[in-house]
């Protein structure tokens, strides 16, 4: 166990005297979302995940949170909180706060002395099927780890972030990726110095100036509810034919794309990303009971982009999360011809034309003082 997580669960001894002084407030956090080059599927408890991860943190795509907090008057066993979605009260909201709150009450025990309201909205539509666990859990995250900065000052920026990190990855893994910016690792690496699997780290090594401002524009081909969420997915992998050898090749593909990231080389770096798309649809294809999560359009749009490639020696290519929405990853210096290539072929397989132009971006943003 790693010395971080020891720090975390013994660092807080909480004096009344120090809670005292705290009576109200508020923060705000503006948390993006992140979009994985080599995907996380598959973990154990308590969200450890099987292989390594890395991602593009976005920019365009994020959770607007601020929580409010208020000393309680006297002490009460349970967390009292409200949450509102978009301006509305929503309850159905609660249960998974609450399951999160449990499961991090020990590493801020300081939490169940505040009545808390959380308000949170999203730059994106609810129902896009754009996931919002990872920019919404970090922004929750962060906003806890600033009343704990409140409460003891003296935290590091660099624990600070780790720490949020650490919070945000027990509500969802994909969360602790999304804290800061560009590009994230998340596992424990050997070739990745100080990677983690507690929390996400910045990709220590310099970065080629192709993956500076790396668009990603999300074709909305299929808006709504995910089939499957990403919670049932992680687990189908537990009984997987092919898990051993997924992760196998996930951590592999992390260290051929920190070589990339590192030479510059976009004809390898498209190679790797897609094949990472389609082997986590191949998990799903493949798991019992198995799920089809690409749509028509979905696979319209890959052979559009295959066929673009072919003719114009583009570096466009696509990544998928666990549905039927299509990444299309590209370089700033081809920003207008693919803009022009989406618009013209690929934004008719897109539900009522919705698509979302998003980039590379540096992180999570604290809007508000407390
Ligand atoms: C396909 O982070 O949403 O997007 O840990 O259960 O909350 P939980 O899962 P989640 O899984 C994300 C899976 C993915 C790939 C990735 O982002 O790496």
């Amino acid at each position: 166990m790693s010395k971080f997580f020891i720090l975390i669960e013994t660092d807080f001894i909480l004096s009344d005297f120090s809670l005292s002084k705290i009576q109200e407030g508020a923060v705000t956090w503006k948390t993006p979302s992140n979009i994985a080059l080599v995907k996380y599927w598959g973990k154990q408890e308590p969200q450890i995940p099987k292989n390594t991860s890395i991602s593009f943190t976005l920019d365009a795509c994020f959770t607007l949170t601020t929580l409010e907090f208020k000393l309680k008057t006297k002490l009460q066993p349970e967390f009292n909180f409200e949450i509102y979605f978009e301006g509305e009260k929503k309850d159905d909201f609660k249960p998974k706060i609450e399951k999160f709150f449990e499961r991090i009450e020990q590493y801020v025990p300081f939490l169940k002395r505040f009545d808390l309201v959380i308000k949170t909205r999203n730059s994106f539509p609810h129902s896009s099927g754009i996931a919002s666990s990872a920019s919404g859990m970090s922004a929750l995250a962060l906003c806890i780890m600033s009343l704990e900065k409140l409460i003891k000052p003296t935290i590091s920026q660099e624990f600070f972030n780790k720490k949020a990190s650490f919070l945000a990855r027990l509500g969802s893994g994909s969360a602790c990726r999304s804290i800061e910016g560009e590009l994230i690792v998340w596992g424990n690496h050997s070739k990745i110095e100080g990677s983690s699997n507690l929390f996400g780290v910045k990709y220590p090594y310099k970065v080629h100036k192709n993956f500076k401002n790396y668009h990603d524009t999300i074709l909305l081909v299929d808006e709504g509810e995910k089939q499957v969420s990403s919670t049932i997915g992680h687990q189908l992998m537990l009984n997987h034919p092919f898990a051993q050898q997924r992760f196998k090749q996930a951590n592999d593909n992390v260290l051929k794309i920190s070589e990339i990231l590192q030479n510059g080389n976009l004809k390898q770096f498209i190679e790797i990303v897609e094949s990472e798309a389609l082997s986590l649809h191949a998990m799903m294809m493949t798991s019992n009971p198995y799920f089809i999560l690409m749509k028509p359009n979905t696979l319209k749009v890959i052979n559009k982009i295959w066929e673009y490639r072919t003719i114009t020696k583009s570096n466009v290519c696509f990544t998928l999360d666990a549905g039927a929405n299509v990444h299309v990853l590209f370089p700033e210096e081809e920003k207008e011809s693919v803009n022009n290539f989406i618009i013209n072929e690929l934004v008719q397989f897109c539900q009522e034309n919705h698509y979302i132009c998003d980039r590379i971006g540096l992180g999570a943003k604290r809007l508000s003082n407390i």
